[in-house]
């Protein structure tokens, strides 16, 4: 498999929950190199650009405002096949359909408020990783 690069987010319920450390350290497990990190607050107007493929869907006012709610670390990952690995790692949207040792069983509190995000494909990989690294 190739060497991709894939954006992450430790998003606000995770980031105040004090999570940052054990999140970073199943990532590493799991052979992903963290290549560039930052810690920022996004606001609504970046919010709502990160994710506006979904902005016609009933959850995307309540995903702004909880994804404005408190800080995110945001890294860019690199390794083997990383964005479907990560993915992986993370664990389903829905926690309580995530497989046990992904993220989200572990630490996500419902399916909002889930802890991370990682990039779908590699398309979406280069446009997230330059909306916040650029
Ligand atoms: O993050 P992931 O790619 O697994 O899921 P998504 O379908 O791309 O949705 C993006 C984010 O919207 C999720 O991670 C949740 O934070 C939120 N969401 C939600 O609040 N309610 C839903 N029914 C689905 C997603
Ligand atoms: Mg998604």
């Amino acid at each position: 498999m190739a060497i991709q690069q894939t954006l992450s987010m430790i998003k606000p319920d995770a980031v105040q929950r004090n999570l940052i450390g054990s999140i970073i350290t199943l990532v590493e497990a799991n052979h992903l190199v963290v290549k560039k990190m930052t810690m920022t607050k996004l606001s609504t107007h970046d919010a709502k650009e990160f994710y506006i493929i979904h902005k016609d869907r009933d959850f995307y006012s309540k995903l702004i405002d909880y994804m404005t709610s408190g800080q995110v670390v945001v890294l860019l990952l690199e390794g083997n096949n990383a964005i479907n690995v990560y993915r992986d790692l993370m664990g389903s949207t829905n926690p309580t359909e995530a497989k046990e040792g992904t993220i989200r069983k572990l630490y996500a509190e419902d399916t909002t408020r889930n802890s991370v995000h990682g990039s779908d494909s590699p398309e979406n990989a280069i446009i997230e990783i330059d909306f916040f690294f650029k």
